[in-house]
């Protein structure tokens, strides 16, 4: 089982692994309940319980803010019947987003280290959800508890590149987690010229796709925040299929954005 992770704050102030031109330190936040309505994409505001006692995930972070945007406005009426997991859920801003905005029909799962879990259900309690999101813990790279549906559908992830040394593990739970129909959700910011690792780890092992159909993508790439697709590599066949065209057409496998960002 492995420990707790740092949050980005902490990784970013950590003098030994500043390799980059940083943001500057955020004050910590007090404990207290956050309402939103994602830029009124809720009709009902989603409370979010935050509290960073137990750690990072115990406050929102901007990637979950522009994931869960991203699937309210986007997604709200394609997840009927899916399987969905969320992985580094923190709070579960994301899934909660999805479970109160979308139209699911499965219960989704949220999930993170056993730190987050109580926080993770105080959350579904507060927003009534509990009948649609279920709390689990699930250590990346730790074998995927039998509960979770193995090959999921949909796979949400915000945030979940800044320590370098769970980067190798959240790639093993992905190379666990996506089937052949699976579709991860990926949404990070980057921080530092390490992140990029992370990314071409992703490359090597997966078909990753920038999203290119959220309007708000020049917005937040100011922001170094990006969003991907992430499935299993294509399996070689001898012609590709008219809908592979389809869901390539609108995804390009590098953000402009990203590549002018590098050093
Ligand atoms: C920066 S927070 C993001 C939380 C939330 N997704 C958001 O966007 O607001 C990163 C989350 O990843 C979780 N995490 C870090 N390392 C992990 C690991 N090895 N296994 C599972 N979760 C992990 C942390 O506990 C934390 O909740």
């Amino acid at each position: 089982m492995t420990s707790r992770s740092p949050s980005p704050d902490t990784v970013l102030n950590a003098p030994l692994l500043v390799t980059d031109s940083l943001a500057p330190p955020r004050d910590i936040k007090a404990a207290g309940t956050t309402s939103t309505t994602f830029d009124g994409l809720l009709n009902e505001p989603l409370l979010l319980k935050e509290d960073l006692k137990n750690g990072c995930g115990g406050q929102l972070w901007p990637a979950g803010m522009v994931l869960s945007k991203y699937m309210l406005s986007t997604h709200a009426k394609d997840l009927a019947g899916k399987s969905i997991v969320e992985l580094g859920a923190g709070g579960g801003l994301v899934g909660l987003a999805v479970a109160r905005g979308c139209e699911i029909g499965l219960p989704l799962h949220i999930t993170d280290q056993i730190p987050m879990f109580d926080l993770m259900k105080d959350n579904i309690a507060l927003n009534h959800l509990d009948s649609a999101v279920v709390a689990s813990v699930l250590d990346w790279g730790e074998p995927i508890p039998g509960h979770i549906p193995s090959k999921p559908d949909v796979i949400l992830a915000a945030d979940c590149v800044y320590f370098e040394p769970a980067f190798p593990l959240l790639i093993t739970t992905l190379q666990d987690l996506l089937g052949p129909d699976s579709v991860c959700y990926f949404c990070y910011k980057r921080r530092r010229r390490a992140d990029l690792r992370f990314m071409k780890m992703a490359k090597k092992a997966f078909d990753v796709q920038e999203v290119r159909d959220d309007p708000n993508a020049a917005e937040y790439s100011r922001e170094s925040l990006y969003m991907y697709t992430i499935r299993m590599k294509p399996t070689k066949q001898p012609a590709t299929t008219t809908t592979d065209h389809i869901s390539t057409a609108k995804e390009s496998t590098i953000s402009l954005a990203e590549v002018k960002s590098r050093d």
